[in-house]
């Protein structure tokens, strides 16, 4: 009934999208109870998360909807990373409210790590928002719609020890029926102290790894071929089996998920530095469809300025890390999240992250300036006392440097060969394929006769960008 359709980019786990709409045509088998719409923001865990939502709501028989004049509730799953996230929200949130005032009977519904933050104060300072609700009470939804239709204002913020929605299938909307999202724990125990996501998600816990293999293979039969596993530090993923105490790490769980199918492949996000194993490692490199990826952020290279930040880890730990990812898993791509102008930081401090980004090559990076959360360790025992200019133009050699090593080493990849699985039409031209190689990195190809999206295509590089490769499908060997 819900069959994924159009191509959608990949979600990356550190970037703010610009919002993403879930617009199904539906089949209306039976008159249904309401129909909604949702908008998401923030991490792939949170797209994933509005997914969760979209099951429970068409459990109860709500129906999900593109048009938002359409819709009787509007749902917006937020995001608190930085300050910037939370001004996209509120705009956004003007434009419902002058919807609600059209039509009474609307409701609006705040999801997600902003409604978590804020809890009842959202409610007080957003007067035509109907329900507030936290990442781990979404099977509460149904009975808080019911009460806001009475009138009720609805809060749920309770965030959970045990949650992880493992008995829910996600409804896949908005998706290019390709690639797709599992979520393989939720919370986060490290206390980064920039970082938000902590207070927003609560204690970290692992999923069932067999609900998590049952849903791979749902998503193999169902056409999907590409799974990325998703939590805020998959390295730490363990679970217990309460009645055998059979274990489970992160290692055994990426194999047991590339078992499903050959023709699967498997990716992960986030790994971080003081966890990733080698054993992990090594699982990647005996698994062909486990991709040679790896998104390990670094955000500062001071090991003065990471200590400050709590990561845990110093420059050297993690050039240990690079070093052992290139002993391991020869041509892995790396990639990373980078904060500029964190609190104290010196040119020096700036000078020895540039100098990382060098070391590690990254293919990629998402990079931000430190933007001060409340509450966070931080917030409370630093000064933000980077000028913002600096911070900008701290950011913007980052930015500059990174879109060199990515040319650079797209470059390295003309007269390479990757297997290519298609994900969709090209945006520029339906003649041209766009798809992904192991790398994580966007291969555009004229169409040939007899291929489809979800095909994998072996491509020889003739061109390339600091985004982009380009090629054609050669023969197999
Ligand atoms: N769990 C992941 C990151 C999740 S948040 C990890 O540990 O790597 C995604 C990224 O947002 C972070 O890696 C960090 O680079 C950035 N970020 C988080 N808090 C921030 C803040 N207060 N200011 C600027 N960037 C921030
Ligand atoms: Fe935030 Fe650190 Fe947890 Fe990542 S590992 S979510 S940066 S606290
Ligand atoms: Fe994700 Fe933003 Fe929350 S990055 S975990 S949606 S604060």
């Amino acid at each position: 009934m819900f069959e994924p359709s159009s191509p959608q980019d990949r979600i990356p786990l550190a970037e703010e999208q610009q919002g993403s709409v879930y617009y199904q045509e539906v089949e209306t088998a039976f008159p249904p109870k309401g129909l909604f719409y949702i908008e998401s923001y923030g991490c792939a865990m949170n797209f994933n998360d509005s997914e969760i939502v979209a099951s429970v709501l068409a459990e109860t028989g709500y129906q999900p909807t593109r048009d938002l004049d359409l819709a009787d509730l509007i749902l917006i799953n937020t995001c608190s990373i930085r300050e910037k996230a939370e001004e996209t929200v509120r705009k956004r949130l003007q434009a419902f409210k002058k919807l609600k005032r059209k039509n009474r009977g609307l409701l609006v519904g705040v999801l997600g790590c902003m409604a978590e933050r804020l809890k009842a104060k959202f409610l007080e300072e957003e007067k035509l928002v109907d329900l507030v609700v936290g990442p781990d009470a979404y099977r509460d939804l149904p009975r808080l719609i019911e009460r806001a239709d009475d009138g009720e204002k609805g809060l749920n913020v309770y965030l959970s020890r045990e949650e992880t929605y493992a008995d829910i299938n996600p409804l896949r909307l908005d998706q290019n029926g390709v690639t797709s999202f599992i979520s393989i724990m939720r919370g986060c125990d490290n206390m980064c102290s920039f970082c938000v996501v902590p207070f927003t998600r609560g204690r970290e816990r692992s999923r069932d790894p067999f609900t998590i293999l049952a849903e791979a293979q749902d998503l193999y039969a169902k056409g999907y071929r590409e799974a990325t596993l998703l939590g805020q530090n998959v390295d730490s993923y363990h679970w217990e089996n309460p009645e055998t105490g059979d274990k489970v790490n992160f290692a055994q769980l990426l194999e047991m998920v590339a078992g499903v199918h050959p023709g699967l492949r498997v990716r992960f996000s986030t790994s971080h530095p003081k966890d990733i194993t080698n054993e992990v490692l090594e699982t990647i490199a005996q698994h062909k469809n486990i991709c040679d990826y790896i998104h390990l952020p670094v955000q500062s290279g001071s090991s003065r300025v990471l200590e400050m930040m709590n990561r845990t880890y110093d420059a050297d730990w993690y050039k240990e890390r690079i070093d052992a990812i290139r002993r391991i898993i020869p041509n892995c791509a790396i990639s990373s999240d980078i904060i500029a102008g964190f609190c104290s930081e010196t040119e020096e401090d700036h000078q020895e992250t540039l100098n990382m980004m060098q070391y590690a090559h990254y293919t990629m990076s998402y990079m931000f300036t430190y933007s001060e959360r409340p509450g966070t360790l931080a917030a409370r025992k630093y000064p933000d006392d980077v000028p913002e200019e600096v911070k900008k133009r701290r950011l913007e050699e980052i930015i500059s440097f990174q879109a060199e090593l990515s040319s650079a080493h797209n470059l390295l990849d003309i007269g390479k060969t990757y297997e290519v699985l298609i994900e969709g039409d090209s945006k520029r031209d339906d003649q041209e394929f766009k798809g992904r190689n192991t790398h994580n990195k966007v291969v555009i190809f004229p169409k040939v006769a007899g291929l489809r999206s979800g095909d994998y295509a072996r491509v020889l590089i003739t061109s390339a960008t600091s985004a982009t490769l380009r090629g054609h499908i050669v023969r197999p060997d």
